[in-house]
């Protein structure tokens, strides 16, 4: 065959490949990393209500159909209102009435300065939420001092704050993240859990094996064991590599659900600077963890005001 032809055959190969990759994104995705099988999901969930929480209802909540729903969310309900009427109580709170929950979470999500996307967040969460049949409350840490944002340190402060309020499980969010299936459960499992694997910014593909941000889950006692995040990370990055360290440190190892089920949407913002120095603060994580994190946490509380869809915790840093 002459030499220009075979050159034209391999090209032709290769942009077929290249095609074929770029239309099925998650076939790349279900072979980076290890997931909890759904047959085995029940047996891996840490079953735990509120301390405070009562039910009036007679029959337990059955989590069958929520895990096995196959259905995906559309990211229009961002523009749609929460209709009147809703079943929230005020501060952000909501459970099942028909059925007993097993799970109550708290949704701590750090905030700054994206009133839109809040609002958008907010509407189409508890639209999300509301058909997993748990017990949940929507709490957002808003830094309202000038210095640059610190997303770790806020986050202590929404642990510390549903720590108290008798939350046993932790999700930490993002507002920029949408999940888009149902099935993605929101509640704890006994490993933390990273919930967003697969976002649609890094084409549905987990950029690198010990990403733990965006969105994660932990149980109060887990988030406690290693000190709460670091509070010296202001500006952007690396706070969830330090949190992933220490989850080394303990010994926890992480685990996710399937690219499938751990598909977010990420709505648009503007990029933020990356942090300078975030190396040099990573490099020491290990030795920090017993000296900075919830035990030396220091801020000043402005208000807390109870809105009829998030509990809104207003922060000088
Ligand atoms: C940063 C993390 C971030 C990740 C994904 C890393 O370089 O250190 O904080 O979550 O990129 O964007």
């Amino acid at each position: 065959m002459h030499y220009s032809c075979q050159k034209r055959i391999i090209y032709c190969v290769l942009a077929i490949i290249v095609l074929f990759i770029l239309l099925h994104p998650n076939l790349n995705a279900r072979r980076t990393y290890e997931f909890i099988d759904k047959a085995d999901i029940p047996v891996n969930l840490y079953v735990k209500i509120s301390e405070n929480f009562t039910s009036s209802a007679l029959i337990q909540c059955d989590y069958h159909d929520v895990l096995y729903d196959d259905t995906s969310l559309s990211i229009s309900i961002i523009d749609e209102d929460f209709s009147e009427g809703h079943k929230i109580k005020d501060g952000g709170e909501y459970c099942p009435t028909d059925c007993k929950p097993k799970f109550s979470s708290a949704i701590i999500v750090p905030y700054r300065d994206r009133a839109e996307q809040l609002r958008g967040f907010l509407v189409y969460m508890h639209m999300f939420l509301q058909q997993q049949n748990i017990h949940y409350r929507i709490y957002i840490i808003e830094q309202v001092d000038s210095n640059p944002f610190n997303r770790a340190k806020l986050l202590n402060i929404g642990a510390l704050t549903a720590i108290r309020a008798g939350y046993p499980c932790l999700i930490f969010h993002d507002v920029d993240l949408l999940p888009l299936k149902p099935a993605n459960l929101y509640a704890c499992t006994k490993c933390p859990r990273h919930l967003s694997s697969s976002i649609n910014k890094f084409r549905f593909v987990l950029p690198y094996l010990n990403l733990y941000g965006g969105a994660i889950a932990m149980t109060t006692e887990q988030y406690k064991l290693i000190n709460g995040m670091s509070n010296r990370y202001y500006g952007w990055g690396g706070e969830d590599d330090d949190l992933y360290a220490r989850l080394e440190i303990a010994k926890l190892k992480l685990c996710r659900f399937e690219p499938q089920t751990s598909k977010y949407h990420m709505l648009p913002h503007k990029t933020h600077p990356k942090r300078l120095r975030r190396q040099h603060l990573l490099k020491f994580a290990r030795t920090r963890i017993h000296k900075d994190g919830l035990n030396s946490l220091q801020y000043t509380e402005v208000a807390t005001v109870l809105h009829p869809l998030f509990t809104h915790i207003m922060v000088d840093l």
